[in-house]
């Protein structure tokens, strides 16, 4: 079994290093630099749920979509931001904003939503999971799952799964799941045997990697699953920009962000505007299951193509989420 899997690994490696092509990253970088395309149509009394809405890219999103005429739903963890948020958008905009409070990295609190937004006889038309944490030390939950796993991708895999139905239902809604460039840190793919960093180094950006990863492998199953129903599933890499993200870890990360990464950075009213692009401009109506930086289409990494991968990851997903009883 041991040998099975060191097997499994070469394989991959070598079939990895031979799909890698410089021109993916050569795009990749000149695509980092460009702005996102605009899109100028309003979105009026349509609904946007969005995740993580309370800060950083969430924030303005949930600002652009208001501007714009959407009503929201807001699925956050904190009462008090959610509180600030709502009373600020319906203020300024007049648009409807609730929300609900979730914690993501909690299967019981993700499972609540999930049934909450299911059983919501309004349709959904745009759903962006948004929500991340960037962790440079190994945190498991409550459920004694990796942290960064669970909130970039479990939560979003168990929303999209029990949406299915109602979405599908619908005949028309955009996913979108913002993702990463940082799932190419994932160089050699995900480790499903070790999903949990029990037997190998734990590093920030190689569990941010793996979990964005996760997220573009299953956003492939999505979009088969969702083929010809009218509903679209796309991961975007919303920009390096400057938001509150790190803020967990340790005062060495939080001074090095604030003094050199933070000046690297760019808005994240780019994020917002691309978001925008992706969840309502007609060219996209059709479009799905494809990564963009920004709003430029790109190649993923090749570990986040792999179907085989991308199928057993699924199975995997339902059951460590109990789906699958
Ligand atoms: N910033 C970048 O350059 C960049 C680049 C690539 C991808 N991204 C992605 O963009 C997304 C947004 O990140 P950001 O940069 O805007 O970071 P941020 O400012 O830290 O915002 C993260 C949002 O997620 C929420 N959140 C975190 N953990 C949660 C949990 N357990 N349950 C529910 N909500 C939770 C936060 O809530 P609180 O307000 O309560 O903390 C906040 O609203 C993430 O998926 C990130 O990976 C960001």
């Amino acid at each position: 079994m041991g040998n099975d899997h060191k097997l499994g690994k070469n394989k991959k490696f070598f079939k990895y290093f031979k799909e890698y092509e410089w021109s993916n990253i050569i795009a990749m970088m000149r695509n980092n630099r460009l702005d996102p395309k605009i899109c100028k149509e309003d979105f009026k009394d349509k609904l946007v749920v969005i995740t993580g809405a309370t800060s950083g890219i969430g924030y303005l999103t949930a600002r652009k979509y208001a501007a714009m005429g959407a009503n929201l739903l807001c699925i956050n963890r904190n009462i008090l931001k959610s509180e600030a948020l709502c009373l600020e958008i319906g203020q300024e905009f007049g648009v409807r904003c609730e929300y609900k409070i979730a914690d993501l990295s909690r299967l019981a609190e993700i499972f609540q939503v999930a049934k909450e937004l299911s059983a919501m006889n309004l349709p959904i038309d745009v759903l962006i999971h948004n929500a991340g944490v960037y962790l440079t030390k190994r945190e498991l939950t409550s459920d004694g799952l990796e942290k960064v796993f669970v909130v970039h991708y479990l939560s979003s895999f168990v929303i999209n799964y029990l949406l299915m139905e109602k979405l599908k239902s619908q005949e028309k809604a955009r996913i979108i799941l913002v993702g990463s460039e940082g799932h190419r840190f994932a160089a050699w793919g995900l480790r499903l045997e070790d999903l949990n960093w029990e037997k190998r180094s734990y590093s920030g950006l190689k569990s941010y990697g793996s979990a964005k990863t996760a997220q573009l492998l299953s956003m492939i199953v999505f979009a088969d699953q969702f083929q010809n129903s009218g509903v679209t599933i796309n991961t975007m890499h919303p920009g390096a920009v400057k938001t509150e993200t790190g803020q967990e870890n340790g005062p060495v990360y939080r001074w090095f962000k604030r003094n050199f990464l933070d000046k690297t950075l760019r808005s994240p009213e780019i994020s917002a505007e691309a978001l925008y692009y992706l969840g309502v401009s007609k060219e996209m109506e059709a479009v799905s299951g494809k990564f963009f930086n920004l709003t430029a289409e790109e190649e993923p990494a090749p570990p986040a193509l792999d179907r085989e991968v991308a199928g057993e990851l699924w199975n995997i997903s339902l059951e460590l989420s109990g789906l699958h009883q």
